[in-house]
């Protein structure tokens, strides 16, 4: 594995994937051999929006290879609420620290880290894009409690639109050979379009469905989400979606015997409390898994050798992307980047697209 920062999961090969699976699985037989890793190593943990898992796994991860954790997990505490940027924030502790682990709501926040930070930055969920760490949880797990990778027909049900799990796991998944994916969510929650285009590039079978009930019967994996109230422009469009999709013990009886039941957690009102105890249902668990992932990921990335040194980012286009949830529209010094594609420039930061 040869990365600085991991931004989005996409930037690990399937190869370099198999390589943290099995490190997460010897971590896991013999987590002993591991508590002496990070001997000397502090992780920076810079949370400008709520978390439980995600902090705490990355925390314990760094903790129990030996590692020491600075950081904030309340913004307000920090300098950021006197007005410091992204930028400074970033420039001064990646000099205090050896990886940072970052989140905040902005789409593209993570990259825009990466573009200044000294030591290796790990996107821990950015607005609603992407999720890569939350991904590779769910790939450990599947990898551990289904066996395989490919060959999985995954439904992915809830906020299909906001959920940046769901965005990073459909992305990851679509490169193996026969993976199906069902989207079951209402028309104003489906996939956003870089999503279905990614999908349409991979050949990978795919349909949108709004009932839970037509699609669960052909399911081996079901990944269920929240409606992610944070993300919604007003109250009002928040109530008219939550609620709809409520996995329950009558829904499973059209289930597989040897469906798994995936949430990257938190649940609200999505999995009724009995569904907990039924065999299928892998959510605990999961998280748990998440650990171990993350404790792999640290070792990899620190062994990485590319170690290079931020240098100057010029604009690419003489253009800015039009996507308010984009970084870019609050941290004005960024530099404008976008890909070419067709007749559109995708922004590198959000994946937006813009015509031109
Ligand atoms: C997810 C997130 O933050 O995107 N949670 C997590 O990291 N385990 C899912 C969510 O908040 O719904």
């Amino acid at each position: 594995m040869n990365i600085k920062s991991l931004i989005d999961l996409n930037q690990l090969s399937q190869e370099d994937m198999k390589e943290i699976i099995e490190l997460a699985g010897k971590i896991m037989k013999n987590p002993h051999n591991y508590t002496d890793y990070c001997h000397g190593k502090i992780m920076a943990t810079l949370f400008y929006e709520p978390s439980t898992r995600t902090q705490m796994s990355f925390q314990t991860a760094m903790l129990r290879l030996g590692g020491k954790i600075i950081g904030f997990d309340n913004p307000q505490n920090s300098s950021v609420s006197k007005g410091e940027n992204l930028k400074d924030t970033i420039r001064v502790i990646s000099g205090y620290s050896d990886i940072i682990v970052m989140r905040n709501s902005f789409e593209g926040s993570a990259y825009a880290a990466s573009l200044y930070s000294r030591c290796p930055v790990i996107n821990a969920g950015d607005g609603g894009h992407l999720h890569p760490t939350q991904t590779l949880t769910d790939l450990v797990t599947l990898s551990f409690e289904k066996g395989r990778l490919s060959s999985l027909t995954v439904g992915l049900c809830g906020d299909i639109k906001n959920g940046r799990t769901v965005h990073s796991l459909i992305k990851y998944l679509s490169q193996f050979k026969d993976n199906k994916f069902v989207l079951i969510s209402t028309p104003e929650l489906q996939a956003p379009q870089y999503i279905k285009d990614i999908l349409n590039a991979s050949g990978c079978e795919y349909k949108l469905v709004d009932t839970l009930d037509e699609a669960i019967g052909e399911l081996d994996v079901l990944y269920m989400t929240r409606i992610q109230r944070e993300r919604f422009a007003n109250a009002e469009d928040y109530e008219k979606q939550k609620g709809i999709y409520v996995l329950d013990r009558e829904k499973l009886r059209k289930a597989k015997a040897d469906m798994k039941i995936l949430h990257p957690l938190p649940r609200v009102d999505e999995i009724t409390i009995d569904v907990d105890d039924d065999s299928r249902a892998k959510y605990f668990e999961q998280a748990e898994y998440g650990m171990y992932a993350r404790m792999a990921l640290i070792i990899k990335m620190l062994e990485s050798p590319d170690r290079s040194v931020p240098s100057k980012v010029e604009s690419t286009h003489k253009a800015h992307c039009n996507n308010p949830k984009c970084i870019t529209s609050t941290e004005k010094y960024l530099p404008d980047l976008f890909k070419e594609s067709g007749d559109m420039l995708v922004c590198k930061y959000c994946d937006d697209r813009l015509l031109v």
